[in-house]
């Protein structure tokens, strides 16, 4: 192409994206209905980088990979290129995928490498700085997914508008600046002496400018060596430079043996649904395959009837305290798949259901459910093809070690059982199947998630939340499937959630009627109101077309075309 093409093609690009960020606020749609697809994300810029893709003719594939290096950019606390995650994709022909390019661990780390010699865990140690960096799997998850599924086939394209959203800069959301006023302290103790738009001195408000000058570099790299970018070459060795000063473990070797994997979805019926999900490292799939199993013999009685939450709470119970005991990741640990994900095996699971009364273990503490922070999108194309995309550094911005390439890393290997019986930051407990192991993967809850009805496309979606993702993705789902609501109305209705231990039900403050709340104390569970649970996207195919649905809960964007 002629240099001056070149150029052109250039601003133009620049200028389309940076003429949306012109902006200092933000509008944001929370429902929308498209006749020819669109996409939900959880930031509104995030969102146009999405559709301006699929207007462009890439896919719903293509469309994600833009929008995960925007995310990157965007929405720093959880979007990542220092992370992991999963992805499920519907191709417009049906055909179901599974992309798992979860973080693993260095091939130096140990079993034990967070206990201390009397065998405690040490605290933040798996959740703080360079010893908690799981290898990132974001970059080489994004080129596996392009590879096999990009329609444009235009690697420069999907980043340009992450790089230059990275160089330019772009303004601050209220809930933003105020995040990342609150993490600061923690950002300058964990980086000392490194400038950065995350340790400077300024208390950030709505509007301001947030440019990222390294990143924008990192990005560029990974423009023009696709992944090689990333884990190889100056990027790669700043990386193994910073993580040799700071005492991490993280080699070259690592990096360049990191590799996405294509799995096979977990999928299963529920009624007249196909249920499609993410299998192992994800507990997503197979719990939620026993929650839909566990219920579907029950007979619903109404949005939040004492008799329905008491069933999902038994359910969702006995489905955690399998995933402590038999999760891990499957290349490294025999799991029951097939038994797990039966309609007998649950059924045999809950034969001690006691309609009258609670059925749950002794209390255990739980970590701390402040600090969580991931994110999902939903996509569908013009031609029908969806993803359902989870991705996460884990806590809010990780590890808070900002790479010297200006990306932070993540702190997913606190997803690991340090200890046996230890619950990390979401209160999780493991066992063997989840211990530390060089090169393994750490379980994940992270549920994104594909539905057909008919043998077609019906519903698209997924959230953050830790723990309470896959109990968040369940209820979303009854709530349309059971309750017939919209998927707006599944997704801004009150979450609750039991994960086993500890043994309390939690659900969201304000939102549940205070006498069933006394139903079911009087029935033994222990009742406990919390912050907003998840942040949902999702799309569901109604009558009158795609139904685009982003959470309330934050800045998340929907759009159709
Ligand atoms: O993979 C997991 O299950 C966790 N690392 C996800 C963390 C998360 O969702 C935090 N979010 N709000």
């Amino acid at each position: 192409m002629p240099l001056l093409i070149v150029m052109l093609v250039f601003l133009l690009s620049a200028s389309s994206y940076s003429c949306k960020n012109t902006q200092k606020s933000y509008v944001t749609t929370k429902s929308t209905i498209s006749q020819s697809g669109g996409l939900a994300t959880a930031h509104p810029l995030a969102t146009e980088v999405g559709i301006q893709i699929l207007r462009d003719g890439g896919n719903a594939v293509d469309a994600a990979i833009a929008v995960h290096f925007a995310l990157a950019v965007v929405y720093p606390s959880a979007g990542n290129i220092g992370g992991g995650g999963f992805m499920m994709y519907r191709d417009k022909e049906g055909g179901m995928y599974a992309l798992d390019f979860r973080e693993k661990a260095p091939k130096l780390a140990t079993q034990d490498m967070y206990l201390d010699d009397n065998q405690n865990v040490i605290p933040g140690l798996s959740t703080k700085g360079s010893l908690a960096v799981g290898v990132p799997g974001a970059v080489a998850g994004m080129e596996a997914a392009y590879e096999r599924f990009s329609q444009l086939k235009d690697w420069n394209k999907l980043l340009e508008p992450a790089i230059t959203l990275a160089r330019n800069g772009f303004y601050l959301t209220a809930l933003q600046a105020e995040k990342l006023n609150k993490k600061k302290s923690t950002f300058v103790e964990i980086n000392p002496a490194i400038e950065s738009p995350f340790t400077n001195s300024k208390s950030y408000v709505e509007g301001d400018l947030f440019v990222q000058k390294d990143l924008a570099k990192t990005l560029t790299a990974i423009q023009n060596s696709m992944s090689e970018g990333f884990y190889q070459g100056e990027v790669a060795d700043k990386l193994v430079a910073q993580m040799k000063e700071r005492g991490g473990l993280i080699t070259h070797d690592d990096l360049q043996a990191y590799e996405a994997i294509w799995r096979d979805p977990i999928t299963f019926m529920y009624k007249e649904y196909t249920v499609h999900s993410m299998p192992p490292p994800s507990s997503g799939g197979i719990l939620l395959a026993q929650l839909f199993n566990g219920v579907e013999a029950h007979d619903f009685k109404g949005f939040h009837s004492t008799e329905d939450m008491h069933r999902i709470i038994e359910v969702e119970s006995r489905s955690y305290a399998d995933r402590a005991h038999f999760i891990g990741d499957q290349d490294f640990y025999s799991i029951p798949v097939r038994e797990l994900t039966s309609k007998s095996y649950m059924a045999e699971r809950m034969s001690d259901y006691d309609e009258n009364n609670a059925t749950l273990p002794d209390s255990t503490s739980h970590g701390n459910i402040e600090s969580e922070e991931t994110t999902h999108f939903s996509i569908v194309d013009q031609a029908g093809g969806a993803v359902a995309l989870t991705t996460t550094l884990n806590g809010s911005y990780g590890s808070s070690l900002i790479a010297n390439g200006g990306y932070l890393l993540n702190n997913e290997m606190d997803d690991f059982s340090s200890k046996v019986g230890h619950p990390n930051l979401y209160g999780l407990v493991g066992a063997e199947a989840n211990k530390i192991e060089p090169e393994k993967r750490m379980l994940s809850s992270m549920t994104p998630t594909i539905v057909e009805k008919d043998g077609q496309l019906y519903m698209v979606l997924g959230t953050p939340g830790g723990s309470t993702i896959i109990t968040s993705v369940f209820q979303a789902c009854i709530n349309v499937m059971e309750y017939g609501m919209s998927m707006n109305d599944a997704i801004q209705s009150c979450r609750f959630h039991h994960q086993w231990k500890p043994s309390e039900v939690f659900y969201e403050e304000d939102c549940l009627n205070p006498s069933i709340i006394k139903n079911l104390q009087s029935m033994g569970h222990t009742m406990k109101s919390r912050s907003p649970i998840g942040r949902m996207e999702g799309i569901l195919v109604t009558k009158d077309g795609y139904e685009i649905a982003a959470d309330k809960r934050g800045d998340n964007h929907a759009i159709g075309y």
